[in-house]
């Protein structure tokens, strides 16, 4: 009908699905609470030198997907395209270290990136992000893969594969990166022209490639665990110990590489098998230099972010439940022109009094009135016409059973509050 569409790569949530995911909302709520998180809400928008700096020049989020632009005062600005970086901007500027540590947030949002869409990949698409900033305990660590885990287990989604890894810090990567780089020279030419450019400026990166040529070349390539300096190599023992110690189940991948320049030691992913190529419902680690990178003083952190289409995408897949979907509980009805101003009234009582009521507003006979009635899933037609209304009472059809009684109209409220 429109001629106007919708941007390529976004998408509408309309009501049969916006339902679904304010479940997943809710259940989120709940799992950050009982691990002691709370919210915060962040702006879409930041300077756009906060993702370059903090995710990193040579990533392709940075170099290919952030919609940047000036705004009329000639600032160049970028829709957020994650919000690592917008939290610890957030915990800086806020002076959150002179709280208690570490500081425990979590949000929820759109995140906007330049990808070419495909099922489960949008140019804006939503996060429920979780990070917790000021302190580097390997607990932490554990604390925040299990968190991840608890909510995808209180969703009801199952099969999921955890895979966890090391990419080390500042002191041991540059060995790993000249490991890597004299393994992989001799085969250059043979890798494809991303990995090529990759190669001096990011090598890690050419781990993570989908290209099977790429991927063939890099399979016995050395690991980022084989380089980890001891202090790496000990906080992922013990990041490992504390998950084997509360029985969440991972494995751990040597190739897991993430796609954004700030993780230092602990690297996650969530994947399920039911979303085909993007089959991440959730990535994580840890960042401890990236407040450093974005200006601030050294402070460690910790967090992951699930992809909210992706969740929902595997929850229909996997037919896990959404809870019921909003319905309304009484359908007021009025049998004739006479009748409307009547009916009108007990609709607004009944929504005053918190239950979810309405009435049909383009139905021109009685019969289209309850055919809409019928379709709107409600427990009760209420019916008033002229012969309730001068008995001072309604009639309380059940569109289940089809039974009829009735009720007092001075009682209905009350009498509604006590059968739905
Ligand atoms: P990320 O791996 O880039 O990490 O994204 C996290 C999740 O967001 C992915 O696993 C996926 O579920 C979802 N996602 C990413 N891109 C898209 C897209 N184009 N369409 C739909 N879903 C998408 C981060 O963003 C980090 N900030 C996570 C983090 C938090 N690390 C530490 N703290």
């Amino acid at each position: 009908m429109s001629s106007i569409k919708a941007p390529r790569g976004v998408r509408d949530i309309l009501p049969g699905e916006s339902w679904k995911w304010e479940h997943v909302f809710s259940v989120t709520r709940k799992v950050a609470g009982d691990f002691g998180y709370r919210e915060v809400h962040l702006p879409v928008f930041e300077h756009t030198e906060l993702f370059s700096r903090g995710v990193g020049e040579t990533t392709d989020v940075v170099e290919k997907e952030m919609y940047t632009f000036e705004d009329r005062s000639g600032r160049s600005l970028t829709l957020r395209p994650e919000l690592s970086a917008s939290m610890v901007r957030s915990y800086l500027e806020n002076r959150m270290d002179k709280q208690h540590q570490p500081a425990k947030l979590w949000s929820a949002g759109p995140m906007f990136r330049y990808e070419r869409p495909q099922k489960g990949r949008y140019r804006q698409f939503w996060q429920i992000d979780f990070e917790a900033i000021g302190s580097q305990d390997p607990l932490l660590d554990v604390e925040s893969i299990e968190l991840s885990l608890e909510l995808f287990r209180r969703l009801g989604l199952s099969n999921l594969e955890v895979l966890v890894n090391s990419v080390g810090c500042p002191a041991c990567r540059p060995v790993h990166r000249k490991a890597l780089q004299d393994f992989l020279r001799p085969r250059l030419k043979e890798l494809c022209e991303s990995c090529r450019g990759r190669f001096d400026r990011n090598p890690l990166r050419i781990l993570d490639c989908k290209n099977p040529a790429c991927q063939a070349i890099t399979e016995d390539a050395p690991s980022t665990i084989s380089c980890l300096c001891d202090e790496c190599a000990a906080h992922f023992d013990a990041v490992r110990k504390g998950l084997a110690m509360i029985g969440a189940s991972f494995e751990v991948d040597n190739r897991l590489v993430r796609g954004l320049d700030y993780y230092t030691k602990t690297a996650y992913e969530v994947l399920s098998g039911e979303l085909g190529a993007q089959n991440a419902v959730c990535g994580g680690g840890r960042y401890d230099n990236l407040a450093e990178s974005i200006g601030g003083p050294h402070t460690p952190g910790m967090g992951f972010a699930a992809g909210v289409e992706r969740i929902v995408l595997t929850m229909e897949e996997q037919g896990c439940s959404f809870g019921e979907p909003p319905r309304c509980d009484i359908f007021v009805v009025h049998a004739d022109d006479s009748s409307l101003d009547a009916a009108v009234s007990a609709l607004y009582d009944i929504r005053r009094a918190g239950m979810a009521g309405d009435m049909d507003y383009t139905g021109r006979t009685l019969r289209a009135r309850f055919k809409t009635a019928g379709a709107s899933g409600a427990a009760f037609a209420c019916v008033l016409g002229p012969e309730e209304i001068a008995s001072g009472k309604v009639t309380l059809k059940d569109l289940r059973s089809g039974e009829q009684q009735a009720v007092g109209r001075a009682e209905l409220v009350g009498f509604l509050k006590t059968v739905l």
